[in-house]
């Protein structure tokens, strides 16, 4: 298929999209949104949470949704794009995976984190199957800094892909959390292989 027959396919399905609508209707920069909104819903992920790191956060629609669910100003928001400025985020523009990039998410909190969440997704160079082995080891990399950095009662989320790293991840994750739960929220298109793990109280 041409590029442009492509990208005519991709405005079209955006039109017809429920949520794509929604998001405009209430303000949000992506309708990536309602992902976090669901997860929230079902696993109540906010509860008793003061701070939070937002790994991948670009537009910023998930720290959109934070900053009605914190009341305190520990956002910290990561992305290697700069996107616009949200009240009571504090935003870092670089590479997550550089060490400078983790040491200044280190120091800008006095304690440990209460909740780390990464939508962290490699811009698609289409191969579906490399996307989804570096998106995995993306994943791998917040789970390692998220034992490092969590309160012991704290929550890590993070995208994942439903490919050839998806059990690896899954078998880490119960060996460094007691509770580990896997979800594709509705809002996550049916097509894609994309999905979520939930992972609770470090051992
Ligand atoms: C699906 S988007 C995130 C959408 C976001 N959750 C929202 O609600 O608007 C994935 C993001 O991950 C970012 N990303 C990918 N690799 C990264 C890295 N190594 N460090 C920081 N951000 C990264 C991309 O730049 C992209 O903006």
């Amino acid at each position: 298929m041409k590029k442009n027959k492509i990208s005519k396919n991709w405005i079209n399905k955006q039109r017809r999209d429920f949520y794509v609508r929604q998001s405009k209707i209430e303000g949000f920069n992506s309708r990536a949104v309602y992902k976090l909104k669901e997860i929230d819903e079902k696993f109540k992920i906010f509860k008793n949470i003061n701070s939070v790191v937002d790994l991948g956060a670009a537009p910023g629609s998930w720290s959109q949704y934070m900053t009605s669910k914190i009341k305190s100003e520990k956002i910290v928001s990561i992305d290697l794009l700069k996107f616009e400025k949200i009240k009571n985020i504090h935003q870092i523009v670089g590479d997550f995976t550089d060490q400078s990039c983790k040491n200044r998410i280190r120091n800008y909190f006095e304690k440990k984190i209460d909740l780390i969440v990464s939508d962290m997704a490699v811009n698609t160079i289409g191969n579906k199957n490399i996307d989804s082995i570096v998106t995995g080891d993306l994943c791998l990399e917040a789970m390692n800094f998220a034992t490092e950095e969590l309160d012991k009662k704290g929550t890590f989320i993070s995208k994942i892909f439903m490919g050839s790293s998806f059990n690896e991840i899954v078998a880490e994750a119960k060996r460094l959390f007691k509770s580990v739960r896997v979800y594709k929220p509705a809002a996550s298109r049916k097509n894609s292989k994309e999905t979520f793990i939930i992972c609770k109280i470090l051992k």
